[in-house]
Parts: structure tokens; C-alpha cells; sequence
């Protein structure tokens, strides 16, 4: 149903925002259940991106996923003016952005979410992101194997410091909402327990073969709400981000014998899956059949009992985006990085 709003003229194939499911945080706020990624990587220009921020917001998105490390928030910026000097309001959107690995220093936290709101033009952010746990980084687009010399282990006092600042933005009315990124049970633990104002969200991996089942329900039980990404097990990553045991969830047969009784790509039945469990997906596509047809998935026919358990019944436990160029020593392994024996990995 196309929606008018001021001189905002939605196009006739346009989904009502009214539709979408919300999720409402801790805080009260409703953030839209689905989410729009812009992350183009190696594979889709920054203007691209931007582009489609702005039709996707006229299909009726809402919910925008960015971050600095992106390299296209100034070009987004762009696009958020143009949207809200059409007709539509600052308080319709969701705008999420986050903090880089870099600019962890406690002189630089604010420094960096001002420069995030100048390049987006917005007088604040919804939700504010740690990026990653560690301030580790590296160049965009080195290898795997590539490692900073100045990189460190998950320190909690540390993290607490940027949190503090973190927690100075929402003070100072620069964010509504702080929230963590690509943590564990473990450090979200100790995060809950010293924060002053609580994270509203963690974004994190999810997808029907990554389906991470006590994370997601640690987090619900403690009011954070789990935002999916990579919610279609990132098709177009760049080679360097696959190994041979990577699996893929729109190859499912389960996934793709509900998709053919429904009569949607693969892609549609991850998003269905993914907002019906109670995340909130944030897929990322630039082609308007495609991020159409997953936000008509969001409001269209859900999917059975049946078939939320035999998507249940396929996690394989799958984690697509390691993250191994955040390792702190040259003899370690990925899942170094994911304290996957329930301990925070000792440095
Ligand atoms: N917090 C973090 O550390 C973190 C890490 C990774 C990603 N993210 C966020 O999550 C977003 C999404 O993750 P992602 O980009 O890795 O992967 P994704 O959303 O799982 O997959 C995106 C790919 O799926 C394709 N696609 C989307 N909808 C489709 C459909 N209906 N039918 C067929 N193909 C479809 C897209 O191609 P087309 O463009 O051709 O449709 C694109 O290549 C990112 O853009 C970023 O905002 C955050």
C-alpha cells in the first residue's frame, strides 16, 4: 500500500512502514524489525550504496545499518537529506552507526560519532555501536592472514572506558541508544554488570546455519535486543572471507523446499525465519527486486510451526565472518577471537 506523508510519495509497489513488525527496547523506542545493511565491501561502490538508501527508504525502509568503516556514510548523508527534505521525518528512521577499532581512546570516541553524525547529517543517532570488542585493526581489504603488531587481547577495564564515553554520547543527546557488537556471553557478562547505561542491543552473526541459541536467548533474558547480520550467510563476501568449511544457508535443502512451496528466493525464507524467531535482520542488497522482496517477506504470509523447527534443526554452527584479523598472536585460531569454551580467551 503506497503511503503518502507529507510530500513524501511512496511508489505503488511500496510496503506500509506501519507493517513491518517492532521491536521495542529496554528504553521504550520501537526500532523496525527488519533493517537495511550498506556495507558494499569490495563489490559495490559507495554511490551505489547510497542510491539505494534512498529507494529502499521509498519501498518503506526504515531501519538503516551503517558505520564509519564502511568508507560511505558521507555519501549516505547525502541520501538522508534528500529523504528527509522530501517530506519524511527524523523521527520515522532508525539510524544505527559504529564505532571503529581505532578509535577506541576515550579522546576519541566522541570525536569519531561527530564525525559520523556531520558525514550522515543527522543532529543524532538511534543506536550507537562498539564495531568490535578489540581495538585491533588493520587496512580495508588486507588478507586473513594479516596482523597488527599493536593488537591485544579483549581487556575489560579497557572496554569499560570507551563505554564510559559511549555513555557520555547518549548524556549529551548524540544518541539514543548504545548497544555492543560481535561479543560473547562471556564479555557481555561483564558489560552488563559494570555499565551505567546498559547496551540496547548487540548486533551479531545470525543465519539458519549460524544460529548462535544461547547467546540469542542470554540476550533476551536480559533485555538486548540480538540484531542479525549477515542474515542470508553473505553471499557476495570476497573470496578472502571463505574457507572450505564454509556453508551456505540459502542452499539448504530445508531452506529452499520452503522457499519453492512459497514461491520466494531462498534469501526471503532467511528473513522470514530470522524476524519470526525474534532477531532483527538487517539484509543488505542493492537490487530492488531483491530488498523489496525481503521486506514483503517481513509482512507476508509467516512461516508454520513446522517449518520454524525445521529451520531450528539446521544450525550447523556455522560462523562465516571469523575475524582473524583481529587476532592478538601469530599462533592462534579464530575461534580465539569468540571464547568458545565460555571464558573470556586469557591473553
Ligand atoms: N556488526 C558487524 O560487524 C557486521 C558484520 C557484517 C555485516 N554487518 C552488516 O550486516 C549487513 C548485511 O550483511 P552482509 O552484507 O554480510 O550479508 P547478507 O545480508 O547476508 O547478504 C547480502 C547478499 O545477499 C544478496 N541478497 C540480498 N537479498 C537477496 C534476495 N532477496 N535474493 C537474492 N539475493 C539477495 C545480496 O545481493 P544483491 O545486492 O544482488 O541483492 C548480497 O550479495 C551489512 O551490509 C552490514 O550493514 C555488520
Amino acid at each position: 500500500m503506497p503511503a503518502t506523508c507529507g510530500r513524501w510519495q511512496a511508489p505503488a509497489d511500496a510496503v506500509d512502514p506501519a507493517s513491518v513488525p517492532q521491536r521495542i527496547l529496554y528504553t521504550g523506542a520501537k526500532m523496525p524489525a527488519i533493517g537495511l545493511g550498506t556495507f558494499g565491501s569490495d563489490h559495490v561502490s559507495h554511490r551505489a550504496v547510497a542510491e539505494t538508501v534512498k529507494s529502499a527508504a521509498a519501498v518503506g525502509y526504515r531501519h538503516f545499518d551503517c558505520a564509519s568503516v564502511y568508507g560511505n556514510e558521507d555519501q549516505i548523508g547525502l541520501s538522508f537529506q534528500q529523504i528527509l527534505s522530501s517530506g519524511l521525518e527524523r523521527k520515522d528512521l532508525w539510524i544505527t552507526s559504529k564505532l571503529w577499532n581505532d578509535k577506541h581512546g576515550e579522546a576519541d570516541v566522541i570525536a569519531s560519532c561527530q564525525k559520523s553524525l556531520a558525514d550522515l547529517r543527522l543532529d543524532y543517532l538511534d543506536l550507537y555501536l562498539v564495531h568490535w570488542p578489540f581495538p585491533n585493526h588493520q587496512p580495508p581489504g588486507c588478507d586473513v592472514s594479516a596482523r597488527n603488531p599493536n593488537a591485544v587481547p579483549y581487556i575489560h577495564e579497557n572496554y569499560m572506558r570507551t563505554w564510559r564515553k559511549m555513555e557520555e554520547l547518549v548524556d549529551r543527546g548524540l544518541v539514543r541508544h548504545i548497544g555492543t557488537s560481535n561479543m560473547t556471553i562471556a564479555k557481555m557478562k561483564l558489560v552488563l554488570r559494570d555499565a551505567r547505561i546498559r547496551p540496547a542491543v548487540n548486533e551479531m552473526e545470525l543465519h539458519p546455519h549460524f544460529q548462535q541459541p544461547e547467546f540469542f536467548q542470554y540476550l533476551r533474558e536480559n533485555g538486548v535486543e540480538p540484531i542479525g547480520y549477515s542474515p542470508i550467510g553473505s553471499p557476495g563476501r570476497p573470496d578472502r572471507d571463505r574457507t572450505p568449511e564454509d556453508t551456505s544457508p540459502t542452499e539448504d535443502p530445508v531452506i529452499l523446499k520452503i522457499a519453492e512451496r512459497l514461491g520466494v528466493h531462498p534469501a526471503v525464507v532467511c528473513i522470514k525465519w530470522a524476524v519470526q524467531r525474534g532477531q532483527t535482520p538487517i539484509p543488505f542488497s542493492t537490487n530492488r527486486r531483491n530488498y523489496l522482496s525481503n521486506l514483503r517477506g517481513v509482512i507476508g504470509e509467516p512461516l508454520t510451526a513446522e517449518d520454524m523447527k525445521a529451520i531450528q534443526g539446521i544450525d550447523r554452527n556455522c560462523r562465516l565472518i571469523k575475524g582473524q584479523v583481529f587476532l592478538w598472536k601469530e599462533d592462534q585460531t579464530w575461534e580465539d577471537l569468540w571464547d568458545v569454551d565460555g571464558e573470556i580467551t586469557p591473553p
